[in-house]
């Protein structure tokens, strides 16, 4: 690649780069339930590997914040990697609603499996080896053999992305910038405490070269920084263009008894959301006159329309009427089950379904004591 002889050290200073980065880190870092202190790391407290695994897989597209509630669910109900193994499949997707990308936790069931029985409870301790495991990518591979491992990988999310383009003033819009920020981010990992540098590097992402107005005074890299010099960190890096996201239409039917309870489904294994619970809905349609009425319930009942909910997935955005009947008996076809008031929060349902039910019954599917 013809920008290579930039990312080797001596066109601009780069030495000491990861040394100032790591002090910062020190100083600065982020005290997260998964993560083990410098401090602590520096005494030879090793990072649990089931930990850093779990974790990157939940932090996978969704935030820090959102995470740690789940992450310290799944430790207290299953404290070792072989505990998770021997979990039942439907008791892992439960305690994953509300996270999203379903086929994640099936994934990480899948996971749990092998590594406890192929791999004696241990994780593969390299890139390569951690790549075969159902649901580890390049980015979970590398974060994974960095920091439990202590593995020079070059663990490159959205953050660390972020950096590097302005860092090296990368113009290229991403996702086609990706393999020239790679040789970049490559040049620069230590051999010394790789786990660090690369929480570092997503630290300094998150809390200081933040996508909107950068607070570049408090970077420890900012005599690095070739966007500095240019003036306008906040421009980079460039995307390019987004497609607008496709919108479908549909309906969902929430039916509740005369004890409270709610009519909830499985969605089928494969595909979207698969296996998770739902409310009856309809065909999830891009067309404009789609079946969205109470005529296209599953059985006929007085729905009355009680609102509509709008809910963003990767590939497309959704919009369901929601209708609601009060019911006596119906008949429950194999998969169907009532839901008693008291369990809905505790079912395996995505936010979708939890926003469908909630603007039909406010609080349904909170915790009750
Ligand atoms: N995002 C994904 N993995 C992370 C980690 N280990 N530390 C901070 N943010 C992260």
């Amino acid at each position: 690649m013809a920008l290579t002889g930039r990312a080797r050290k001596g066109e601009f200073e780069q030495d000491g780069l990861a040394g100032r980065l790591l002090a910062w880190y020190d100083a600065h870092h982020r005290d997260l339930p998964w993560r083990v202190a410098p401090s602590a790391l520096a005494k030879g407290t090793r990072p649990d590997p089931y930990h850093v695994w779990l974790s990157e897989i939940m932090l996978q597209q969704t935030t820090v914040e959102a995470v740690k509630p789940y992450f310290r669910k799944f430790l207290e109900k299953w404290p070792e990697v072989t505990d998770l193994a021997a979990a039942e499949t439907e008791d892992v997707m439960k305690a994953w609603a509300g996270l999203g990308y379903y086929s994640r936790a099936r994934n990480l069931k899948k996971c749990a499996d092998l590594v406890a029985s192929a791999k004696g409870g241990k994780f593969p301790d390299s890139e390569a080896g951690l790549r075969e495991l159902p649901g580890v990518g390049a980015y979970t591979a590398a974060a994974i053999a960095a920091i439990a491992f202590g593995r020079p990988a070059a663990v490159m999310d959205g953050n660390v992305e972020r950096v590097m383009s302005r860092l090296y003033e990368i113009r290229t819009p991403l996702p086609d910038s990706k393999p020239e920020i790679r040789v970049f981010l490559e040049a620069i990992v230590p051999a010394e405490r790789p786990g660090d540098f690369a929480q570092a590097m997503m630290d300094l992402g998150a809390t200081v070269c933040t996508p909107k107005r950068p607070r570049c005074m408090l970077c420890p890299l900012r005599e690095n920084c070739r966007a500095i010099l240019s003036g306008d960190p906040e421009l980079l890096p460039m995307k390019g263009a987004k497609a607008e996201k496709p919108l479908r239409r549909g309906a969902a039917y929430v039916a509740i008894r005369d004890d409270g309870a709610i009519l909830l489904r499985t969605r089928p294994e494969k595909g979207l959301l698969g296996g998770m619970s739902e409310v009856p809905t309809t065909g999830w349609t891009a067309r404009i006159d789609g079946d969205t009425g109470a005529d296209s319930a599953p059985f006929p009942a007085e729905w009355l329309r009680a609102g509509s909910i709008s809910h963003v997935f990767t590939h497309f955005s959704l919009e369901l009427d929601v209708y609601r009947a009060e019911v006596g008996a119906v008949p429950t076809p194999d998969g169907w089950w009532w839901s008693p008031v008291t369990a809905v929060h505790d079912e395996a349902l995505p936010t979708v379904m939890k926003k469908v039910i909630e603007s039909a019954i406010p609080g349904a599917t909170k915790r009750r004591h």
